[in-house]
């Protein structure tokens, strides 16, 4: 997230020299829709950050592109009416307030300009919470500097409610939680004085996870010009101050329910190799953008362990590594599709998204005689367009909850650290067997993993272990 607010900062620049339609990134509000209508589902533009982490919720926003206000104002839309509104309602007022600040500069200065920049990022935590945390900021040319803008929303997935604070830590070890954070700052900037700390230090926190991130606007608790700052803090770390339950809990509690009243002993699961313990943890590893040259290496280490992964390949790229593909599925491992030339797929109309998905599961069917049932969309994204055409076209959307970042360490070490600190039951993590990196860290990663007891499965071997119903047009990132 660190890279996001220097994105931010630029952002900023842009705005004081006067260009106000900048936008961060690539991504840009060309398709945005009337001013305050907020996105409709196919007008949306997906944000393109690619750092950014999507892991819950479906891209919503407020778009304005207007020639005095411009808006870029992302929130996720989560599905249930009652959190959806909560959140609406906030990005809603902040918009609002800025084109009343607008409309009043406008009086004494018709070129007035207006900017609102706001992103977010979301995380699944055990799949039974949800944390977002919204940042950016607004301003106008009748300001000085903008105004930072933090919001964080923490739900709790079963019970379909907002978290308060209150209800992740004990409100009565806030103390214990300051001084965690105290000592997080002073080992990052040494000579921060962190004398002043108190309770809004820790207003912002957001469920990740491995426990909570803490979002520290800037200027308080450091320098300004230190920018925000962000801490994570696993639960372990929080110890009794946490007080969600724990996953391991969790699972105790679920397992009867999800088994719908079947008394626990889960039927075989159809679908899954008698080799598969549903029991025992499991995690799948995919593979995008291939095949490339580095794919055989992964293949080797994949046999020489008997274990599976996931390949989502690029159409245009099939028939130049046919050999590779069908090894990928001789193997036994998942081959699915993943666009024909990486185009994303919410910018397209219905019928280049179907062609899309259609002529890649075409060559892949051509050279290993299998027809995917799912595909990944490029950069994860996904609107309600492209599920509706998925579902047409009987596909499934396969995203991920471990993102290594591979594409952008192009790091051996740091993928492999990753992969080690992230893996957990039932995650599918995200790589690309286009680096060789990537094939260099998995080579060390799988051996490792094989070591401390997770099988490696396909994706479809992963879902249809916990009994999740594979259905077209559904989305699935794991936990
Ligand atoms: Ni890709």
């Amino acid at each position: 997230m660190r890279k996001l607010f220097v994105l931010l900062l630029a952002a900023v620049f842009a705005l004081s020299a006067c260009s106000g339609n900048g936008g961060p990134g690539e991504g840009g509000p060309g398709e945005g829709s009337g001013a305050g209508e907020g996105g409709g589902d196919s007008a949306a533009p997906v944000f393109e950050l690619k750092d950014a982490v999507y892991e819950y919720g479906e891209q919503d926003g407020i778009f304005d592109n207007g020639a005095s206000l411009y808006s870029y104002l992302l929130f996720p839309k989560t599905g249930e009416p009652g959190i959806d509104e909560e959140i609406r309602g906030w990005a809603e007022s902040l918009y609002n307030g800025a084109r009343f600040e607008l409309d009043a500069l406008r009086k004494g200065d018709g070129g007035a300009e207006c900017e609102i920049n706001v992103q977010y990022n979301s995380y699944l935590a055990e799949d039974a919470y949800a944390g977002i945390a919204e940042s950016g900021f607004s301003g106008n040319s009748g300001m000085a500097h903008p105004v930072d803008f933090y919001k964080t929303f923490n739900i709790d997935l079963k019970q379909k409610k907002l978290l308060d604070n209150a209800d992740i830590i004990d409100e009565g070890k806030r103390g214990d939680v300051l001084d965690i954070l105290k000592g997080m700052i002073l080992e990052k900037y040494p000579d921060a004085d962190v004398s002043a700390a108190d309770a809004s230090w820790i207003e912002h926190i957001v469920l990740n996870h491995g426990g909570i991130e803490v979002l520290i606007p800037r200027g308080i608790a450091l320098a300004a010009y230190l920018g925000p700052q962000e801490f994570s803090i696993s639960r372990e770390t929080l110890g009794a101050a946490y007080i969600l339950d724990r996953p391991a809990e969790l699972s105790g509690q679920d397992a009867p329910a999800d088994a719908g009243g079947a008394g626990g002993a889960d039927p075989p699961a159809a679908g899954v190799s008698g080799s598969i313990d549903p029991s025992k943890p499991m995690l799948a590893l995919t593979f995008d953008d291939g095949p490339s040259k580095y794919t055989p290496q992964i293949l080797d280490v994949l046999a020489a362990y008997g274990v599976n992964a996931t390949f989502c390949v690029v159409g245009n790229r099939v028939e130049g590594f046919g050999d590779t593909a069908r090894q990928i599925a001789a193997q036994g491992s998942q081959i699915m599709g993943h666009s024909w030339d990486h185009k994303q797929l919410t910018k397209l109309s219905n019928d280049e998204i179907a062609s899309e998905l259609n002529e890649t599961n075409r060559v892949i069917n051509d050279a290993t005689g299998v027809s995917p049932v799912m595909y990944r969309p490029p950069y994860g994204a996904v609107n309600d367009t492209l599920k509706a055409v998925s579902k047409d076209l009987g596909l499934s959307l396969v995203n991920w909850s471990v993102d290594t970042r591979d594409w952008e360490s192009r790091d051996a070490d740091a993928v492999y650290a990753h992969i080690m600190e992230d893996a957990r039951d039932g995650c599918i993590i995200l790589c690309h067997d286009s680096y060789e990196s990537t094939a260099n860290a998995v080579a060390r990663a799988i051996p490792e993993l094989v070591g401390q007891g997770y099988q490696l499965v396909t994706v479809e071997e992963l879902l249809r272990a916990s009994g999740t119903p594979i259905e077209p047009g559904v989305v699935y990132f794991g936990k």
